[in-house]
């Protein structure tokens, strides 16, 4: 004995081997509704124990309009009813009031276009077919009539009372108020091969349940009911769930990933003063990156604290002369108040130099996620706004190796496709090497620069080894992530863009 789910028991039990029945016919027969007896041939279906055929048959369904004609006849007939009393012709000016109407344009259409009436110079005049039409009734009348008492019905069904439906619905062409048409499906069911087999082994109705639970386990009655299996092809409707920003997702798996190498994190102000932004880190107070139309100067308060003046003085030595570092340094008046302009930090190794004052004790290794401002034009790659990641390796057996090593492996673990290191320039490092991931429809994109701290930068904090630093945007890791070819696109409130962006590779 097979046991089945009861209302596929009840189906299979309704459907006899070589004849098939609609599911009309099946709700009366289980009792069921309709929306049951299809989720159980659908079961049925997907495992080839039932199969369901669809016949698509068109409904007619008579309509407030149509039900008058069928009580008073088509107008055309009742027209020529009127012109018969009237001695079988009228003229076009009495018409109107022999008809008992002020428009009559439909009658004189239809009496002519039947044949039933001619026309001869100003008179309409009934004609032998007009005549013979009388006491008959046509095609278009006798379907009209006939759903008229069904109110709704197939085609099949108004064939079987014996209406030529073909010719009625000829006949009554371009009058589409009479009646509507729609076009359904109907289903029929029938055992399969398997269906009857496993019918004539014998089958058995059994509780169908969803969930295993300690009742079942309990009773042992486990044994008796059938497991529902889920179906994950069954179509569902979409959901969306409220879900954190894809950018938002990127910058939470950066911070997860480096603390999971072992980085700490830092923090720092997002308006600092321009000594922590450039000059520690060995950017002359010329260069141009400082520039009114590269950063964004804050104009009140316009002036911020500094550090340690004993670390301000190194810092301005070795800006002057190399200080002790054993550099020449940049050989122009340092002045302290341009070091205390406040700006909008442009980069986030202001966090990352900060953290390596604070300690510049070996072995440390610090990350600073956080947004920065340039006054950047906007466009396909650049923003005003934006957020960086920028990170350092305070160890005394840090090398160029284990910085692109580190690197690589980050916009690879990000997903980049490869990762290549070209010799690039910064005030700050020496060496130093802008790093570029290769982004499918991109092509190489620059994600981050990065190099080994100068001396200039490390001695006047007494820091005396290697100190390997980088920073990039974020938002080019997402592009990345995403597949975006425009930055705009992450700040932009796309609806469909945030519904579809998905939560894990
Ligand atoms: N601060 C640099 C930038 O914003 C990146 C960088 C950081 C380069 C640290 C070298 C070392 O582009």
């Amino acid at each position: 004995m097979t046991k089945l789910p009861e209302h596929e028991y009840r189906l299979l039990d309704a459907l006899e081997e070589g004849s098939s029945r609609s599911v009309d016919e099946l709700v009366e027969a289980t009792g069921f509704d309709q929306s049951l007896v299809m989720a159980a041939a659908k079961s049925l279906s997907g495992r080839d124990l039932v199969s369901v055929e669809e016949i698509a048959r068109e409904e007619f369904i008579i309509t407030e309009e149509g039900m008058s004609v069928s009580r008073d006849g088509l107008p055309e007939k009742c027209a020529l009813v009127a012109i018969l009393d009237n001695g079988g012709s009228a003229s076009f000016q009495e018409l109107p009031k022999l008809l008992g109407k002020d428009e009559v344009r439909a009658e004189v259409k239809w009496l002519t276009k039947k044949g039933w009436c001619s026309r001869e110079s100003g008179l309409l005049v009934v004609t032998d077919k007009g005549k013979a039409a009388v006491n008959d009734a046509g095609p278009d009348e006798v379907f009209v009539c006939r759903l008229a008492q069904m109110e709704r019905a197939y085609t099949d069904d108004l064939a079987s009372v014996g209406t030529d439906v073909e010719s009625g619905l000829d006949a009554l062409k371009g009058r589409s108020d009479l009646f509507k048409r729609k076009k359904r499906v109907t289903r029929r069911l029938s055992l399969t091969g398997e269906g009857a087999k496993l019918k004539r082994g014998g089958v058995e109705p059994a509780r169908e349940v969803t969930q295993l639970t300690q009742d079942l386990l309990v009773s042992g009655e486990w044994r008796d009911v059938v497991f529902k299996e889920y179906d994950p092809s069954l179509e569902s409707a979409e959901c969306h769930p409220g879900k954190t920003h894809p950018l938002q997702r990127v910058i939470q798996e950066t911070r997860r990933t480096f603390l999971e190498m072992g980085f700490e994190e830092a923090r720092s102000p997002m308006v600092d003063t321009a000594f922590w932004v450039f000059d520690a880190l060995f950017q002359p107070q010329d260069h141009p990156a400082r520039e009114m139309q590269d950063t964004f100067y804050v104009g009140n308060p316009d002036r911020g604290k500094l550090p340690d003046p004993a670390y301000v003085e190194r810092v301005r030595r070795t800006h002057e002369d190399g200080g002790d570092t054993g550099s020449t340094g940049w050989r122009y008046k340092w002045k302290l108040s341009r070091a205390e302009q406040l700006v909008m930090r442009t980069h986030t190794t202001a966090a990352t130099i900060r953290a390596l004052a604070e300690n510049p004790n070996p072995p440390r290794k610090v990350f600073s996620i956080g947004r920065t401002f340039r006054r950047e034009n906007i466009d396909q790659t650049h923003l005003a706004e934006f957020i960086q990641i920028d990170g350092i390796i305070i160890d005394e057996k840090a090398d160029l190796a284990s910085l692109f090593g580190t690197l690589g492996e980050f916009y690879r673990k990000m997903g980049a496709e490869e990762v290549r290191f070209r010799p690039s320039f910064f005030p700050y490092t020496e060496p130093s090497a802008e790093v570029f991931a290769k982004l499918g429809n991109l092509g190489w994109v620059e994600m981050c620069g990065s190099g080994v701290f100068r001396p200039e930068v490390t001695r006047p904090l007494g820091c005396k080894v290697p100190v390997l630093a980088w920073g990039g945007g974020i938002e080019r890791v997402a592009m990345m992530r995403f597949g975006l070819d425009d930055i705009r696109k992450l700040y932009l409130s796309d609806i469909d863009w945030l519904k579809g962006s998905a939560l894990c590779r």
